[in-house]
């Protein structure tokens, strides 16, 4: 017999409204769908009312989990690299949440560009300012992001920036900022190599949204 889970967290309904980062409405039939749907970067379907999850089963099949917004949520990250003898180096900010090491990332915010969002919590997370640097702009992803439920899920664009072959000591400094507990160059050859690296910071493991990404990243 397959239990059906229902779970939204308590935050949701206080924080999240007060916040401004989770919907007001508790029903999701009340929810305009047709405007979401016509902006989703991932098509999804609504059945009675209710968005469905395209891309995974989470174990949370009714209601929203840790995350407020009913179906997708936007997101954008930045993917900052830098190359120098000893090979590939990524900025890495470690979440204060528990949920381990991230590209530096978060929500887009209401009619704001993702681009620009990806530009901006880099600069909150890490204190580095990237906005007049070439990037490249990758294909939008679904990202299995642990708070996650089977009606509210996240959507990330990953904007890439590269600052080319550094020496090690030029490498710009990151500081952990805003909801970044520490920030870091990640020694980054591989996923691998990435994954030992973080284990020397206290045992860190990369933040389950992020694997999937940085494995196809990074190789
Ligand atoms: C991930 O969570 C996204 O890829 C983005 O990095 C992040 C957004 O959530 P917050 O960091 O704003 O909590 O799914």
């Amino acid at each position: 017999m397959t239990m059906l889970v229902t779970f939204t967290h308590p935050d949701v309904f206080g924080k999240g409204v007060e916040e401004g980062w989770a919907d007001p409405r508790t029903d999701p039939a009340q929810i305009d769908w047709a405007s979401r749907l016509a902006a989703a970067a991932i098509p999804f379907q609504v059945i009675d009312g209710r968005p469905v999850n395209p891309c995974e089963t989470t174990g949370i099949r009714y209601g929203r989990n840790e995350l407020g917004h009913w179906g997708e949520q936007m997101a954008a990250d930045a993917i900052v690299t830098a190359h120098t003898e000893a090979g590939r180096w990524l900025v890495m900010v470690e979440r204060s949440d528990g949920h381990g090491w991230a590209i530096p990332g978060g929500y887009v915010e209401p009619g704001e560009d993702p681009e620009a969002a990806a530009v901006r919590e880099l600069a909150e997370e890490t204190c580095l300012n990237l906005s007049s640097m070439s990037r490249q702009v990758l294909p939008a992803r679904y990202v299995p992001d642990p708070r996650a439920s089977d009606e509210a899920w996240m959507v990330t664009l990953p904007v890439r920036f590269d600052l080319g072959a550094v020496r090690y000591s030029d490498l710009p400094a990151v500081v952990g900022a805003d909801d970044a507990k520490r920030a870091a160059w990640v020694w980054a050859n591989s996923y691998a190599h990435l994954d030992a690296y973080l284990s020397g910071f206290d045992a860190g493991r990369v933040f389950r949204a992020h694997q999937a990404m940085l494995r196809d990243l990074l190789g």
